[in-house]
């Protein structure tokens, strides 16, 4: 059985299930390299203008990295892990195509980590979220340290991480954790919809959108304006600039 359920429709929309409905979708070794692997292989495919990541079953997103495995490694098998997720996290926040998690069901640890990566994050309205590492006797390993911090805060992110407490879809919205919340039957629907919407906009806009914004967050004011600056500058040089821009002034200049 494949562990990924994966599709490209006309729109340019790839849709990415993780198939172990059996263990919550939880990550192992052969999810995650399985992930990475694809996710490399779609980035220069231009065809793929979106990507929607979720999990196979309505119970879960995924449940994590895999504790059966987890039980029985050694420190340095457990770097070795956390490194797999961590360059899983990283590939798809650094993907060139914007990413929406579909989050159908519980989001947790890993899974909570590989929806934060996202640059979207829709939730059904019976999903559960959360960091719950510290019940296991671990910290976060898959980004989950750094980047939840980033979009919920550090004060909230600390209570989340040090509690180990899960958070419901409501709660998840109220603390800017999930964009939105759609009724389960219509997650995927939903998801969709925004992704062919970001889809119709100009690839190298929305492209170059998400780099300042991903590399600016990384650094100082000036600094990621600097980014932002290139990166505008950047979409001067395409034909698509052109192209959507002669569209508009023509049809101003149109009699009305
Ligand atoms: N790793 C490995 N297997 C997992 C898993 C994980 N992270 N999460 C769930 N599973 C497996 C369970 O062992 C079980 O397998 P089995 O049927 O062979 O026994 C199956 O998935 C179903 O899970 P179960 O616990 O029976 O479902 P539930 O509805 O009673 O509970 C959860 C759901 C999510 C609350 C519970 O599975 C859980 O706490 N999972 C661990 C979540 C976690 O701590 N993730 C962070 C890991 S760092």
């Amino acid at each position: 059985m494949s562990l990924l359920i994966t599709s490209i429709d006309e729109s340019g929309i790839c849709l990415i299930k993780i198939n172990r409905p059996d263990k919550l979708n939880a990550m192992n070794v052969d999810v995650a390299n399985e992930l990475i692997k694809f996710l490399n292989e779609i980035e220069n495919n231009e065809t793929v203008k979106v990507i929607v990541i979720t999990g196979v079953g309505n119970k879960a997103f995924s449940a994590g990295a895999d504790i059966e495995y987890m039980y029985k490694i050694s420190a340095d098998q457990s770097e070795q892990y956390a490194k797999l997720g961590q360059l899983l996290t990283t590939t798809v926040e650094n993907i060139k195509q914007p990413t929406i998690a579909a989050i159908n069901g519980f989001a947790l640890g890993g899974g909570c980590e590989l929806a934060l990566s996202c640059d979207i994050r829709l939730a059904s309205n019976n999903a559960q979220m959360g960091q719950p590492e510290v019940t296991l006797g671990i910290p976060p390993g898959w980004g989950g340290t750094q980047r939840l911090m980033k979009i919920i805060g550090m004060a909230k992110s600390k209570e989340l991480i040090f509690s180990g407490r899960l958070v419901n879809a409501n709660e998840a919205q109220s603390i800017g954790l999930v964009n939105d919340i759609v009724e389960p039957d219509l997650l995927l629907d939903q998801s969709i919809k925004m992704a062919k919407i970001i889809a119709a906009n100009s690839v190298m806009g929305v492209r170059m959108s998400k780099i300042a914004i991903n590399k600016g967050s990384n650094t100082d004011l000036n600094t990621g304006l600097n980014i932002e600056l290139l990166a505008w500058r950047n979409c001067f040089t395409h034909e698509d600039r052109k192209n959507r821009m002669e569209e508009f002034v023509n049809k101003s200049k149109k009699p009305k």
